[in-house]
């Protein structure tokens, strides 16, 4: 099957050396693409900036921010059977990103942003029939009500929902948590392990037996 994953943060420019982003290191989404290889998949991974060495997967797609992600994202979703996204993508960017650099003046500066597309809510109003898509939830509160609302209101067929108060996993850490939610109304927890191990079972629980 062809796997459509994605990885890592976004950057939001406000100038020409600034950006907006977030702690995700790309961990989950590079472990998740390295066990569906591993698996026999064919793997497209689209990855925001990482430190990272990119696993030998079928295509790797480097990006940078939530727009190059969508389009990356839109381009490739029609072929893949099973599109999982554990990418930590911005919600939000500068409306007005700065040509050059920004010189500072005194007193405070008020940045206005705007939103940017929630792919995955586009990903789950165009979806195919037969095709699955996994989402992610990384909240710090209210883990299974506002991941079970994603799950119905983005039209997904999995969330897994991962508990980012806690400081040993979720953003940068080597091992996660994940409460799997199902559209058929299934709650699996896979305990805190490390992310490699924690990839192989999501895997094994979302794709169709036998596949
Ligand atoms: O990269 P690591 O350091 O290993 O950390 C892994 C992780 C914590 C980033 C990962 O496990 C995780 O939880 N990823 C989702 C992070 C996130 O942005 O969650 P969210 O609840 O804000 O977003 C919900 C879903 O919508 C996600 O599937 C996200 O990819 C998607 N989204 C969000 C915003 C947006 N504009 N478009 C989207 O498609």
């Amino acid at each position: 099957m062809r796997i459509l994953i994605t990885a890592g943060p976004t950057r939001e420019a406000i100038d020409a050396v600034r950006f907006i982003t977030n702690h995700s290191s790309g961990k989950m989404g590079f472990a998740l693409a390295e066990a569906a290889q591993a698996m026999g998949h064919e793997v497209v991974l689209i990855a925001g900036p990482v430190n990272l060495t990119p696993p030998l997967v079928y295509q790797y797609i480097p990006v940078v921010s939530a727009a190059e992600m969508a389009q990356a994202v839109h381009a490739n979703a029609p072929s893949a059977q099973v599109i999982i996204m554990s990418a930590a993508v911005a919600d939000y960017r500068p409306a007005q990103p700065i040509r050059g650099k920004m010189k500072k003046k005194s007193g405070p500066l008020t940045l206005e942003l705007e939103r940017t597309e929630d792919i995955l809510q586009s990903l789950g109003a165009a979806k195919q029939p037969g095709q699955i898509l996994l989402g992610f939830a990384a909240e710090s509160e209210n883990l299974l009500a506002y991941a079970q609302d994603k799950l119905i209101r983005k039209n997904l067929d999995f969330i897994a929902a991962n508990d980012i108060s806690v400081p040993d996993r979720g953003f940068g850490a080597e091992q996660n948590e994940i409460t799997l939610l199902g559209r058929d109304g299934s709650c699996r927890v896979l305990p805190l392990q490390d992310k490699k191990v924690l990839a192989s079972a999501l895997l094994k629980l979302i794709l169709p037996a036998g596949k």
